[in-house]
């Protein structure tokens, strides 16, 4: 069965609004480059050439319009991409995103991936599809891999969590539209504020299905990461 045969069109949402503050680089992160292209234009270009999309929604801060338009899409050939204006916090810039979907129905797919995970791969971003089909919702994880401690709030630890039962949440996150549709506006009638997009459904009690991230699917987020990101575009994923 074709890929396409399970739903009706998918989209992705990229917010890109963030501020940056801890890259400490003095400007959006996502406008840096890595191994020579920009990471925003290097996310946006994974998701262009998969025949399973057919929209890409970049969510950015207004005052970056033009940097958009004079370093990314221009020079990269993504001047079909749409661009909305994002919100005060992620939620809001990805609920910007939803908006700007509205005509799309409500078994379409809508995955939800950062800006700043420029390492995601084709074959990740399936499987978060194949997961939301199926599910209605799902997020793409990895094992955690350290020992995760509850604290109180007089710093001190006072719970250790099964390991086996953890894992770090990644983007792409892939639903339903429906699905997140309800979720978003039930999070906006009672303000409550997720960290990721999924604790959006799970609020509500739905299923949210794992699926398979990587450990390369980096978020980048301190200088730090730059030089990991770096080392990793110059030795391919094995598996792709
Ligand atoms: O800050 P962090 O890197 O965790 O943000 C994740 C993603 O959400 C980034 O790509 C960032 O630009 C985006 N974001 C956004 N709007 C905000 C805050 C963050 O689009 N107001």
């Amino acid at each position: 069965m074709d890929d396409k045969d399970i739903y009706s069109g998918a989209a992705v949402v990229i917010p890109a609004a963030g501020s940056s503050v801890r890259m400490e680089a003095g400007r959006n992160k996502q406008f840096l480059k890595v191994s020579g292209v920009p990471i925003l234009a290097r996310t946006i270009s994974i998701f262009k050439e998969m025949p399973e999309i057919d929209r890409i929604i970049v969510v950015l801060n207004p005052d970056e319009f033009d940097v958009f338009r004079d370093e990314i899409a221009v020079p990269y050939g993504l001047t079909d991409i749409e661009v909305v204006a994002g919100g005060a916090d992620r939620q809001s810039s990805v609920y910007e995103g939803l908006r700007a979907l509205d005509d799309m129905p409500d078994d379409a797919v809508l995955l939800v991936h950062d800006g700043a995970r420029p390492l995601v791969t084709p074959a990740v971003i399936l499987d978060n599809i194949h997961g939301a089909c199926e599910f209605g919702a799902a997020v793409t994880a990895v094992p955690a891999s350290n020992t995760i401690k509850i604290t109180n709030s007089k710093g001190f630890s006072v719970q250790t969590p099964e390991r086996d039962t953890l894992y770090e949440a990644q983007t792409p996150q892939g639903f339903r539209i429906g699905v997140f549709r309800r979720a978003a506006e039930q999070a906006q009638k009672t303000g409550f504020t997720g960290t990721d997009d999924v604790s959006l459904v799970e609020r509500m009690g739905l299923p949210v299905r794992i699926t398979k991230g990587s450990r390369r699917n980096l978020k980048i987020t301190v200088p730090e990461d730059m030089i990991i990101a770096e080392a990793l575009f110059a030795q391919p994923d094995p598996k792709c």
